[in-house]
């Protein structure tokens, strides 16, 4: 047992100093390089023989740095220690966070419009490869509490941003990918023993669970309970968190803020203990959002907890990382006032050394020591950044095909709007200092003589004295680009939306410069949640429309290749672009995803909401057409039940058409060898090369009640040649994919007609389950 002492504070410390190092550090661009080291300090880690020779320290002897032990063992040995005789084994450089650049790759929401599983994977290799080398230069740690995985509930969420959108499997594969990007080392992926399984970084899920207000008029994520039904719990909001988990085998789980169903996230044994470690089986530490247990006593008020008895129930509950002071200032004296247990503190202490081990603090991790500065800002690396802006650009309106221009036709640009000019706006929050910023306009200055007119002093746009000037240039170009929308002043952590609308004076900015144009105008859109603009949609002076999120620092390159041609956008948009409307008719603070008919309540996401939107979740064009055709499916599945599975019952809104085996709890079921088979070829019918997302969704058999729409089931993104075609075959769980969450939040496969669609029904087959015995 630890001693409830200063040797449990100082491994404690130990842990937090290693662990707690790169709090919120959202790492598609947090990372930097120091010029004042540019070979990069010396590699030491906590069981180096020579480390403290010098004050006659034999490493070797302590257990814990025994490699022929498990790292268990090693852990539990390791908190057993007295261990002042190592305490300069600190911090060192890892704290220091003048860091001046690093690659900065387009803001979550962008990427995850490309809908590129390899793509979203390649970038986390990228960002933990330069973390690697900051680590080496002495500029960084090795523990990065990214990504973020809530589910934008409400298209007005203040972080949208740094999310993968609406779809719960989608934010589910995001993770999975973006998590083996930071975490695996080459080699040793498959690896079996996911105790001990090496981490290039470790990464993070956040924010668990059902987090997603920030402050909206007045209601704060600090004090916010959010109600919400179990049922939505496991379809929606911990969907992405067990995958993660499951699929990512990610090393941490940060716990939110916000009360779920009045009680405290972090404090919860049910969500923290029995899902994340008893149902999930996660390999790693729970860690809470910073000061979050501080917010549980004087947010939350919850039970009236003393200090002592809130790290008590944390603690319990199965946090085991306190990022703030409560856990160092209170927890010795819970101890000694009975509340817990030091095994309980052992328990986690564990959990958070073998971390550290699978990173190399102990052992060292001699595969990285070649990484320095040359692999901080890589031209591969920039260059794949303005890769995932290109993918992650949706083309949302093309008439007549005004896009992409010809460059040979072009002599003169207008290049117009708040975001013409734009630098930090694309790099959004949790930013680091990119490499090199290209804005649009130095991007487009490239492509002819341009006459720049901001059109606003900024996105709030409060000031129309400058739409005249814009109007002005956009009638003597040969062409007029705008690029606007919103930025942080308007959307972010802790700033939720009032509306869906572009603020200020940018509609009559957009309209009136659109009106006077002499050429085509094309409309560039920066924004994170969607926007409504019906006016630019319908308004036929405006030819194109791009969406390219907040792109990064490569976004003005990726602008222009795609507006000139050298790039065919494919990308999709990961949420449900609503009307303005929308947002009046539900408040921010009602969870439920299901509509209520009686109420007016509309529902939310495409999976539930069934009225109409400015685009569609998936929505997205090309330069070419492509068209599907199916070439192979499994059309029916007859599953023979055993004498243990038992028929459960599911409410239909006509009981005559409750079939005899209405569905099987899939808990009941072994699923791996079930699986859903077809294939479809995408032909390229155009002139033009592109790449083509491939969505497919399930709809459940006709009739069952208050079920979802449609749900994604897997996606695909190929490149197709210009009259070409490609063979996409889907080879998907069935469970997985037919899965339908019942009342009682029971996720089930129902038995009869299901449906298979592919893109907006341009394909679809049905499927037929059958239960026999
Ligand atoms: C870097 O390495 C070179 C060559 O080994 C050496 O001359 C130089 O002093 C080193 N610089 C630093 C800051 O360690
Ligand atoms: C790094 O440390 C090792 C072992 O202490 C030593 O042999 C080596 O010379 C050091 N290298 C540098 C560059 O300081
Ligand atoms: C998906 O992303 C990868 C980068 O990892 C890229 O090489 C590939 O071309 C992308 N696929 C498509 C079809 O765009
Ligand atoms: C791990 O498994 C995957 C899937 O089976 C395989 O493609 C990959 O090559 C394996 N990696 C290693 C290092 O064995
Ligand atoms: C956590 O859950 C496990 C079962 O999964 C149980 O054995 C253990 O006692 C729980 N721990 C706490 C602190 O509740
Ligand atoms: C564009 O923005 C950069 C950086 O903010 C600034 O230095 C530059 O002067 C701006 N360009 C114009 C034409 O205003
Ligand atoms: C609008 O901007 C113009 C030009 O910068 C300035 O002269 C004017 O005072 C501003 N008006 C307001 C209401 O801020
Ligand atoms: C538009 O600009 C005018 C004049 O500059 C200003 O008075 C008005 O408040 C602005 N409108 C909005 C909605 O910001
Ligand atoms: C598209 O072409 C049609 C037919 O030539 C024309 O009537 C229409 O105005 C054009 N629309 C735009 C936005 O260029
Ligand atoms: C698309 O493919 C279908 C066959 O799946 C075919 O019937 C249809 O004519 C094709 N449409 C175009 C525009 O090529
Ligand atoms: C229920 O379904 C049966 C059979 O299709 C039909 O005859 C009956 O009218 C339906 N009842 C209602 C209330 O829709
Ligand atoms: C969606 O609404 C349309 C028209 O209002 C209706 O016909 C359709 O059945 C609805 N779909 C679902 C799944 O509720």
């Amino acid at each position: 047992m630890a001693k409830i002492n200063d040797s449990f504070l100082f491994v404690y410390y130990l842990a937090i100093a290693f662990l707690v190092n790169s709090a919120d550090a959202n790492s598609y661009s947090t990372l930097g390089h120091d010029d004042a080291t540019p070979n990069g300090s010396n590699f030491t880690f906590v069981c180096d023989p020579e480390r403290y020779s010098n004050l006659g320290l034999d490493m070797k002897a302590f257990p814990f740095c025994d490699k022929s032990l498990s790292y268990d063992v090693r852990a539990s040995d390791l908190v057993k220690q007295a261990l002042h005789g190592v305490s300069n084994v600190g911090p060192g450089t890892f704290f220091d966070d003048l860091v001046p650049g690093s690659t900065s790759f387009p803001t979550v929401i962008t990427s995850a419009a490309a809908f590129n599983e390899s793509l979203w994977k390649t970038i986390g290799q990228a960002v933990s490869t330069e973390a690697r080398a900051m680590y080496n230069l002495g500029r960084a740690g090795l523990t990065y509490w990214s990504p973020n995985i809530n589910v934008v509930r409400d298209p007005r969420w203040g972080r949208a941003i740094e999310t993968p959108g609406e779809d719960p499997f989608v934010v589910g594969k995001y993770a999975a990918n973006y998590v083996r990007g930071l975490q695996d080392v080459e080699g040793t992926e498959n690896s079996t023993d996911l105790n001990s399984r090496p981490l290039k970084v470790s990464s993070c899920c956040k924010h668990y669970a059902a987090y997603d207000v920030d402050n909206w008029k007045g209601v704060e994520r600090y004090s916010f309970d959010a109600r919400v039904a179990e049922q939505d719990m496991v379809e929606t909001f911990l969907r992405p968190f067990e995958m993660c988990v499951k699929e990512g085998d990610v090393s941490s789980i940060m716990c939110s803020y916000n009360r779920v169903d009045g009680i405290p996230a972090c404090a919860d044994p049910k969500l923290l203990n029995q899902t994340i470690r008893g149902e999930w089986d996660l390999h790693g530490y729970i860690v809470s959002d910073c000061d979050s247990i501080e917010v549980l006593v004087d947010g939350h008020h919850w039970l009236g907890d003393t200090k002592e008895d809130a790290v008590a129930h944390t603690l319990r509950a199965g946090l085991d990382l306190d990022c703030g002071d409560y856990y160092t200032k209170y927890v010795q004296t819970s101890v000694q006032q009975g509340k817990i247990r030091e095994a309980d503190i052992d328990r986690s202490l564990k959990y958070l050394y073998v971390v550290l081990m699978r990173l190399g603090f102990f052992d060292g991790n001699p595969q990285y020591n070649s990484l320095g500065k040359k692999d901080v800002c890589s031209e591969e690396n920039v260059e794949l950044a303005r890769e995932a802006a290109r993918e992650g650009t949706v083309l949302l309106k093309n008439v007549n095909e005004t896009l992409p221009l010809d460059s040979h036709k072009i002599k003169t640009l207008a290049v117009i709007g708040p975001h013409a000019n734009a630098t930090a706006a694309m790099v959004g929050n949790y930013a680091g200092v990119p490499c090199k910023i290209i804005s649009p306009l130095d991007a487009l200055s490239t492509h002819g003589e341009v006459d720049y007119q901001a059109g606003c002093s900024d996105a709030k746009c409060r000031n129309g004295s400058l739409i005249f000037p814009a109007a002005q240039a956009a009638a003597k170009a040969d062409v007029t680009i705008i690029v606007a929308g919103i930025d942080l002043s308007i959307e972010a952590e802790s700033l939720d939306r009032d509306d869906l609308l572009l603020p200020g004076n940018q509609t009559q900015l957009i309209n009136q410069v659109a009106n006077a144009a002499k050429g085509p105008v094309v409309l560039v859109l920066f924004s994170a949640g969607g926007l409504d603009i019906s006016f630019a949609k319908n308004n036929p002076k405006i030819g194109a429309i791009l969406w390219v999120g907040y792109p990064g620092e490569r976004g003005g390159p990726a602008i222009a290749d795609v507006i000139f041609g050298k790039y065919n956008p494919g990308g999709r948009l990961p949420l449900t672009w609503h009307e303005a409307s929308y947002a009046d008719m539900l408040p921010m603070t009602s969870m439920p995803l299901r509509p209520v008919d009686s109420l007016g309540y509309p529902g939310r996401t495409y999976k539930f909401f069934n009225g109409s939107a400015v685009f569609p979740f998936g929505y997205g064009l090309s330069y070419t057409n492509f068209n599907y055709s199916l070439k192979s499916a499994v059309k029916s599945k007859q599953i023979q039940l055993n004498k243990f599975q038992h028929c459960y019952g599911i409410k239909y809104g006509n009981d005559s058409h409750n079939p005899p085996c209405p569905s099987i709890r899939i808990d009941d079921m072994d699923c791996k060898n079930h699986k859903i088979d077809f294939e479809v070829e995408v032909q390229n019918t155009g002139s033009r090369d592109g790449s083509e997302v491939v969505i497919a969704y399930s709809k459940p058999p006709q009739g069952i009640l208050a079920t979802h729409i449609k749900q994604v089931i897997g996606f695909q993104r190929v490149f197709v040649p210009a009259g070409g075609s490609k063979n996409v075959r889907f080879v998907l769980n069935l469970c997985d994919s037919l899965r339908v969450v019942d009342y009682n939040a029971y996720t089930v496969l129902p038995s009869g007609g299901h449906t298979i669609t592919i893109g907006d029904d341009i394909v679809s087959f049905p499927l037929n389950v059958s239960f026999s015995s």
